[in-house]
């Protein structure tokens, strides 16, 4: 029988728990034309939740463009990437990639190339010299198809924060708004993984990308859900759990969508017929196994006042620049305090929410208290 539990891919059907509100929230921005940021620390369901959507309103009137941003380096291999993802949602044919592409590219006049499989695949090549004079033929490329076929592209990016390692990416960003901001049949919806950059691209007044469109944050998946979730996906695989150790398994984890996956397909794993509280914690003594290595790593590279700091936020200490904590964590000055807050916010191993400050991975949190402060964890909720 195999797990019912995933993690580390996204999920759908069965997989996939609750963001009803998100899901109905995003469809409607799609099916609305509203430009949509989706931001959210890691693995939280992001891509999960663009490509439920997706699937939703793709149809007839409506198709949805799902690019990748992960493997792109440059200016010129996202503008390859862009037409071939556009061309390749929209037509129905290589011929007819081929023929639109030739239509709506004109100046850049790009060859093109079948792939292995001729009905599924082809390339475009671009000169570089040619796109940096009329890359806007690209940009407009979703746009001018819509139109003519009458339909709304949804174009999704995801690692969007990737484009901020381009070489010129104020020149770039500058591009892609300016160009964007005119289309009407299409609309965008960007995300990534790394939620630090992203909220430099779209927070920050003199960024380009400033008030695009909606940002949405997206919450984390409440414990409610995940008994509900855990507790089925026991029972469909002629097991067991109550929902006392289901809600035991999402709150060591903090409710973090992949965490949660995680310790509930380890205990299951490990669980013959029935949960127990034993399971749970030796489940979730794997789980800080098998990541670590990494662990270790990331804490050497943190300096003495930095670990000191998360000793205190782990600690769940009270006011962390107050002269008391200051002085009981060896934190040095308030100055101090605040550098360290925003470097570790930076390298995205804190977040803050509503003023009060967390570490943002929920595992990480239970081994830096295991290892680094030694605290015995309560095997009971
Ligand atoms: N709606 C959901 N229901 C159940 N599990 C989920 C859901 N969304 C996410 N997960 C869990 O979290 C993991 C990460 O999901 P996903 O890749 O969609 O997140 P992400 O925010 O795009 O991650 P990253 O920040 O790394 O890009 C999934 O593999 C799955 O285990
Ligand atoms: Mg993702």
């Amino acid at each position: 029988m195999l797990s019912p539990f995933t993690f580390g891919r996204t999920v759908r059907g069965a997989m996939f728990t609750d963001r009803e509100q998100a899901s109905a929230k995003l469809r409607s921005n799609f099916e609305n034309r509203i430009n949509t940021t989706l931001i959210s620390p890691r693995r939280w369901g992001k891509s999960s939740l663009v490509e439920k959507v997706a699937t939703q309103v793709n149809g007839k009137k409506i198709k949805v463009v799902q690019l990748d941003l992960f493997a792109v380096k440059n200016e010129e291999d996202f503008y390859s990437l862009l037409s071939r993802s556009v061309l390749k949602a929209t037509a129905g044919k290589v011929n007819e990639w081929m023929e639109t592409g030739k239509k709506f590219l004109k100046q850049i006049n790009p060859t093109f190339s079948v792939g292995i499989d001729p009905t599924q695949d082809f390339e475009i090549k671009m000169s570089w010299e040619e796109l940096q004079k009329n890359y806007k033929e690209v940009l407009h490329l979703p746009e001018k198809i819509a139109k003519e076929k009458d339909i709304d592209i949804i174009l999704c990016i995801d690692e969007f924060q990737n484009i901020a390692s381009f070489e010129d990416p104020d020149l770039f960003q500058k591009r892609l708004r300016s160009e964007w901001q005119h289309h009407e049949r299409t609309t965008y919806c960007l995300y990534g993984s790394k939620q630090h950059m992203l909220m430099e691209l779209f927070e920050k007044q003199s960024m380009p990308f400033y008030k695009f469109g909606e940002i949405m944050y997206l919450p984390k998946i409440e414990e409610k859900y995940w008994i509900k979730f855990i507790v089925s996906g026991f029972e469909r695989t002629n097991k067991s759990i109550t929902e006392e150790l289901a809600s035991q398994i999402a709150r060591t984890v903090s409710c973090h969508p992949y965490y949660v996956q995680q310790l509930a397909h380890l205990t299951w794993i490990n669980t013959s017929k029935k949960a127990t509280v034993e399971i749970i914690t030796q489940s979730a003594d794997d789980l800080l196994n098998q990541n670590a290595i990494l662990y270790y790593k990331e804490t050497e590279d943190f300096s003495s006042t930095q670990l000191n700091f998360l000793k205190a936020v782990a600690s769940n200490a009270e006011e962390l620049s107050s002269k008391e904590t200051i002085s009981r964590f060896n934190l040095g000055t308030s100055a101090n305090v605040s550098k360290i807050k925003e470097t570790l916010q930076t390298k995205e191993v804190i977040d803050i929410q509503m003023g009060k400050v967390e570490f943002i991975d929920p595992a990480y949190e239970l081994w830096f208290k295991k290892n680094v402060m030694k605290i015995n964890l309560p095997n009971k909720p």
